[in-house]
């Protein structure tokens, strides 16, 4: 078989990530301050890929070119591809064509973490060179993704995008790989009920034409990270296996456990309690830092206890009460307490956000 190219999809509205996602790309928020995005090259690179192509849409795509590069730092070669507009998967990989021509390939989307990688995947799909090879995995709640049915013999024979009424728990996880024929697939199927061509109904095209689909199920976990929910979760699975790095400076701080202190960080009369991890140049004072907490570079946490949160780049928490906990905060959000009377909240917060207070 040919030497496999990759495919990244970058691009997309990320809608059910807002208000994060009216400044930046879903792709890029930070699970154990690293981008998503970035595990999907990297598990791409130590798969063997060497050329890597990422859809990326008009309005978030000059960030994740400037954050991403040209790949080089991942040991892979990046292109970029602008897609007009977010009209569906397989319409995604009608747009890298060109970039794609007559290679077989592994697509991935970029909000989706997968433990283990794609090494063996992409062994299985060399070795049995089926036109399409399908990750699946049991979900609780199937209707969010594309569903499968296998047949007795545990052939693929049917696939439905987000069913109201699913036949099976088994969702089709974001990784793909195709030979060129998908590219045949994309271009007979008609676009689906939300207006998009579905990766899902041109692999059912595959399984029509009787092409060989195979299946996988994976075996570890798998987290497509497009609610905030699952972000957390991801962010939890991530931290799970970090190794403890203290570079930062620590007065009169405690850190149990695995926790990353990144170099320029200051903890002062703090308590960090792992897994988590410390951005570079961010500052704890009298503060405690739970389980599952990710804190960005030159971030601020005074006179306050977080938890099993992540915080972007330059967010400061002050003086709360009680302990925050589940929540994640954009770039630069100031959260704040003082002591004046009377007692109020006061609030400047954008479209779409949501603030709980229990
Ligand atoms: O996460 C797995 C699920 O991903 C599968 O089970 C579904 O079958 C599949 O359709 C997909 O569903 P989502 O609704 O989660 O897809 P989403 O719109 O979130 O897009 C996935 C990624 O692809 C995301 O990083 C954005 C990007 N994208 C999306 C569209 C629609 C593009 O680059 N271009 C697009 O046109």
């Amino acid at each position: 078989m040919e030497q496999l190219k990759g495919l990244i999809l970058s691009g997309g509205k990320g809608t059910r990530l807002r208000p994060i996602t009216y400044t930046s790309a879903k792709q890029l928020v930070p699970v154990a301050n690293k981008p998503v995005l970035f595990y999907g090259i990297e598990a791409m690179a130590a798969a063997g890929v060497r050329e890597v192509g990422i859809i990326i849409a008009p309005e978030t795509g000059d960030e994740i070119r400037s954050l991403t590069g040209d790949g080089s730092r991942f040991g892979v070669q990046i292109s970029y591809i602008e897609q007009d507009a977010p009209l569906g998967l397989a319409h995604a990989v009608l747009t890298a064509e060109s970039f794609l021509a007559s290679s077989p390939f592994v697509m991935y989307l970029g909000d989706n973490l997968l433990q283990g990688g794609i090494t063996e995947l992409v062994a299985e799909f060399r070795e049995h060179e089926p036109e399409a090879l399908i990750l699946l995995t049991p979900v609780p709640d199937p209707e969010n993704y594309g569903v499968a049915e296998l047949d007795a013999q545990g052939a693929v024979a049917r696939l439905v995008e987000k069913p109201k009424k699913p036949a099976t728990d088994l969702a089709l996880v974001g990784v793909y790989m195709f030979t060129p024929r998908i590219h045949d697939a994309a271009r007979a199927i008609a676009p689906s009920g939300r207006g998009e061509l579905e990766i899902t109904d041109a692999i059912q095209w595959l399984v029509d034409e009787t092409h060989r689909v195979e299946s996988h199920v994976v075996r570890g976990w798998w987290k497509d990270t497009g609610r905030l929910d699952d972000m957390l979760e991801a962010n939890r699975l991530i931290l799970e296996t970090v190794e403890r790095r203290v570079d930062g400076e620590l007065v009169d701080a405690q850190i149990h456990g695995r926790v990353i202190v990144e170099g320029g960080a200051r903890l002062e009369r703090s308590t960090v309690r792992g897994p988590a991890i410390i951005g570079a140049g961010a500052v704890l004072r009298d503060a405690y830092v739970g389980p599952y907490t990710a804190v960005g570079p030159g971030c601020v946490i005074e006179q306050a206890e977080v938890e099993h949160s992540i915080l972007l780049e330059g967010s400061s928490v002050r003086g709360l009460q009680g302990r925050m906990e589940s929540s994640l905060l954009g770039k630069n959000v100031t959260i704040s307490r003082d002591q004046r009377q009377p007692r109020a909240y006061r609030f400047m917060v954008g479209d779409n956000s949501e603030i709980g207070i229990l």
